[in-house]
């Protein structure tokens, strides 16, 4: 059974019709990236999933079961958590409380403060300073372990390396593999094809709100998978 599958889903933003007939399946522990040039509906995938685009036909599932008004809360309490593009880090909470807030959920697991903490050494140092007080990397991190707090099966990343400088992104593929490691599976939206292949071994290629390539990354050069967020 499937962690999440989308079976021809359309989606719109009030009368803006974003996603066409789109096909996407992420099983238990796998780790997929999905990739496209700016503006393609890669960001909008995610939304539907948590309701802020509107499912307009099609089937969207999770874990096997079929979400036809999907929120936001339906998602995270089967196990999918999501890392927002742009963080979203709350900006009157400290960053002990902006990962509690991950822990809403309660599904049981190995992650834990102590486990986040432990991954991302940086936030015990800056557990009680604002979440928006931290660099744009150590917000990235906030967000990820914000993320890691609900112990799910999936976690849906939105270009966490956008903007980042090139060591926080090395650190940050070492994270990915750890966090994969511990058999969660990972949905890297990414522009970065470098980090792409190495931290993903299948890929999803969008194009005008729809699926049009996908592959084993191992079988593709950097220059194939550049081919296709080619601006
Ligand atoms: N809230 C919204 N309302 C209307 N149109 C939107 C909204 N968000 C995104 N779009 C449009 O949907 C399309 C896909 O956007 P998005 O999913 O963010 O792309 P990507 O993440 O691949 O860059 C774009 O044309 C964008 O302008
Ligand atoms: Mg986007």
């Amino acid at each position: 059974m499937s962690l999440l599958s989308f079976e021809n889903v359309n989606a719109c933003y009030g009368a803006a019709h974003i996603l066409h007939d789109l096909d996407l399946r992420i099983e238990a522990g796998e780790r997929v990236a999905l990739i496209g040039r700016n503006g393609v509906g890669k960001t909008t995938v995610v939304n539907t999933l948590l309701g802020v685009a509107a499912l307009r036909g099609g089937t969207l599932r999770v874990g096997g079961q079929v979400l036809r008004r999907p929120r936001a809360y339906d998602a995270a309490r089967r196990g999918i958590a999501v890392v927002p593009q742009g963080r979203c880090i709350v900006a009157n909470l400290s960053v002990e409380e902006n990962l509690r807030l991950g822990a809403a959920t309660q599904r049981p697991g190995p992650w834990h403060l102590d486990a986040i903490y432990r991954l991302f050494p940086i936030l015990r140092e800056r557990a009680h300073t604002p979440g928006t007080a931290l660099s744009g990397g150590q917000q990235q991190m906030l967000a990820i372990g914000r993320a890691l707090m609900a112990n799910p099966a999936l976690v849906m990343l939105d270009e966490p390396t956008e903007g980042l400088a090139p060591v926080i992104v090395d650190q940050l593929a070492e994270i990915f593999m750890a966090v994969a490691d511990q058999g969660t599976a990972l949905l890297l939206i990414e522009q970065n094809m470098s980090l792409v292949m190495r931290v993903a071994d299948r890929y999803l290629a969008m194009a005008k709100g729809t699926v049009v390539a996908q592959g084993r990354v191992a079988e593709e050069g950097l220059e194939q998978l550049h081919r296709h967020v080619m601006v």
